[in-house]
């Protein structure tokens, strides 16, 4: 066992989408990892089972998988304060992660995006380990974007005057509660590496897609078309469907994460626009005509009127992540789209879970989340 192994993270949100890709990830590659979750996303304990399953298959072939999962609230900062004992890495993915449910209850929202992020900032600052603290922020941070100028074709939207898309000197806007609490926590982490020189980044992630993400109607949207269209279940539409989103796998996302680590000096302090960039960038009808082939069958749509919020387009420029760190989106759509069916189709029965319908049902009637 090299040590690369050795090497300890702490990811809280650990069981979610990305959380689980991250934490497989770094326990093959040797790190110890702790996971830091409160299970509260529908779906969470399937992926905290996987995980376990994953370590013990890691550890049975080749001696590495060293895995703890702690249940853990980040609004609670002794319990943080325990976890991050020793770490190196501290990822910061657990959040409240939808626009409608922070419309819903702000307060809530505030306490778990806010004061949480303001949390890992302190147990990382008194741990005495000095961790670098990766952040998953949002492209919400730029608002509504309603003054730029947008162009529309038969199937999509497109950006007139940036053709490249949003880079991080667009100003921040924070628009909804959602909006206002992470980017909270998206400046106070910048912050904290002027002030106290703690080695953090922040990455502003658009569309993030990929296996182990059980999406919903108003939060990660390319799941929820493919885990609908696999089961057959009906699929709205709202506005006229030529929304446009920069896609990126969560594989690229997750080298970016370890070239940050590789290139902390430079990282430091940074805030970086992740997504699948303008190569990547896809429409919702786009994205159903790429499914009906790709799943051999018609998918029926319905449409309603368009949600207050949603943004024709929102398209990343990814050209300072290549700089600073030389990351580049590498999955396509295409390869990417399969891998997301072929796990769907391998795990429909993860699907079959009251709480997520019923969490769906409940947040029809509010604006959606861009994410
Ligand atoms: N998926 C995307 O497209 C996307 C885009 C932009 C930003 N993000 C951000 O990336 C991060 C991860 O997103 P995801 O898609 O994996 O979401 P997810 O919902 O799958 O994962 C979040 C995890 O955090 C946990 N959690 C929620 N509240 C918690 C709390 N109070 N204490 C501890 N754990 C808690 C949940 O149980 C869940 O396992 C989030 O911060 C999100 O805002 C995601």
């Amino acid at each position: 066992m090299s040590k690369e192994n050795g090497k300890k993270i702490l990811i809280t949100g650990g069981c979610g989408f990305i959380g689980s890709n991250m934490a497989a990830h770094y326990l093959a590659k040797g790190w110890e990892v702790v996971t830091y979750d409160n299970y509260s996303r529908p779906g969470s304990k399937k992926n905290a089972t996987w995980l376990e399953k994953s370590a013990i298959s890691l550890q049975q072939s080749n001696g590495i998988g060293h895995l703890r999962q702690v249940r853990g609230d980040v609004r609670d900062l002794e319990s943080l304060q325990e976890a991050m004992a020793g770490v190196d890495v501290v990822a910061h993915m657990a959040a409240q992660v939808a626009v409608t449910t922070s419309v819903e209850d702000p307060m809530e929202d505030f306490l778990i995006n806010a004061l949480g992020g303001i949390n890992i900032l302190q147990a990382a600052r008194s741990c005495g380990s000095d961790p670098i603290v990766l952040y998953a922020s949002t492209n919400k941070v730029y608002g509504g974007m309603e003054h730029l100028r947008v162009g529309a074709s038969t199937l999509r939207y497109h950006f007139i005057d940036y053709p490249e898309g949003i880079d991080e000197d667009f100003p921040i806007d924070l628009h909804s509660p959602y909006g206002c609490s992470k980017g909270a926590c998206d400046l106070y982490m910048i912050d904290h590496a002027r002030i106290y020189g703690l080695r953090t980044v922040v990455f502003r992630q658009s569309c993030i897609y990929g296996p182990r993400q059980f999406g919903i109607e108003d939060q990660g949207w390319v799941a929820h078309f493919v885990i609908s269209a696999v089961l057959g279940r009906p699929l709205t539409i709202y506005g006229d469907g030529k929304q446009v989103r920069d896609v990126l796998h969560v594989r690229d996302l997750l080298e970016a994460f370890d070239l940050a680590i590789d290139n902390i000096k430079v990282c430091a302090g940074n805030a970086y626009n992740l997504g699948g960039g303008p190569g990547n960038a896809i429409s919702l009808l786009e994205l159903i005509y790429r499914l009906e082939p790709e799943l051999d069958k018609a998918i029926p749509l319905t449409f309603e009127e368009w949600r207050p919020g949603d943004q024709r387009v929102y398209i990343s420029d990814v050209r300072k992540a290549e700089r600073d760190m030389g990351w580049t989106p590498r999955t396509s759509i295409g390869t990417g789209l399969k891998d997301l069916c072929e796990w769907v189709k391998a795990n429909k029965e993860l699907f079959d879970v009251k709480g997520i319908e019923v969490k769906q049902r409940k947040m029809e009637h509010l604006q959606p989340s861009n994410v």
